[in-house]
């Protein structure tokens, strides 16, 4: 089993990315975190693009290649009906997709209290941290791994 773990725009600059809010661990440090939080016969494989078109190809990937999906959509999150549509076609495909927020979106600014990705997700974990995303692998590993 692989689970793809898909991190939109600004995240490739974790570390460094307003370290009060994000934390001053980068993605490579997540990668690690998420592969030692891995049973054996689980592979993580994490990804970060600042491209919608690219996210959206990623989950129609998923779908192709029945693969569950962590998604931190990050400003994505709040506006990208294209992203939304594209992850409706993974759960709706059956697979699960968990949205992770490192912060908790709705402590901060108003803009960010929406997501319009969560209606179409199969659950939500935010504030967190880093355990956000392990918090989600743990679910997927209960439920089909
Ligand atoms: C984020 C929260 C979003 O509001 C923000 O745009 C991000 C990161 C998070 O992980 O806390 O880039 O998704």
């Amino acid at each position: 089993l692989t689970v793809l773990v898909l991190n939109g725009p600004n995240l490739g600059r974790l570390g460094s990315r307003e370290p009060d809010v994000y934390g001053s661990q980068d993605l490579v440090a997540l990668t690690k975190q998420l592969g030692e939080a891995a049973p054996d016969g689980v592979s993580i494989e994490v990804r970060q693009t600042d491209d919608e078109g690219e996210l959206i190809g990623w989950l129609h990937g998923a779908v192709d290649a029945r693969t569950p999906v962590i998604l931190n959509p990050a400003a994505f999150t709040h506006y990208s009906y294209g992203l939304r549509d594209a992850a409706a076609m993974v759960t709706k495909a059956g697979l699960p997709l968990i949205e992770v927020h490192i912060s908790n979106p709705h402590a901060r600014e108003s803009f960010r209290h929406n997501s319009v990705i969560s209606a179409v997700a199969t659950g939500v974990i935010a504030g967190f941290g880093f355990d956000s995303y392990r918090l989600a692998l743990d679910q997927i590993i209960r439920t089909i791994g």
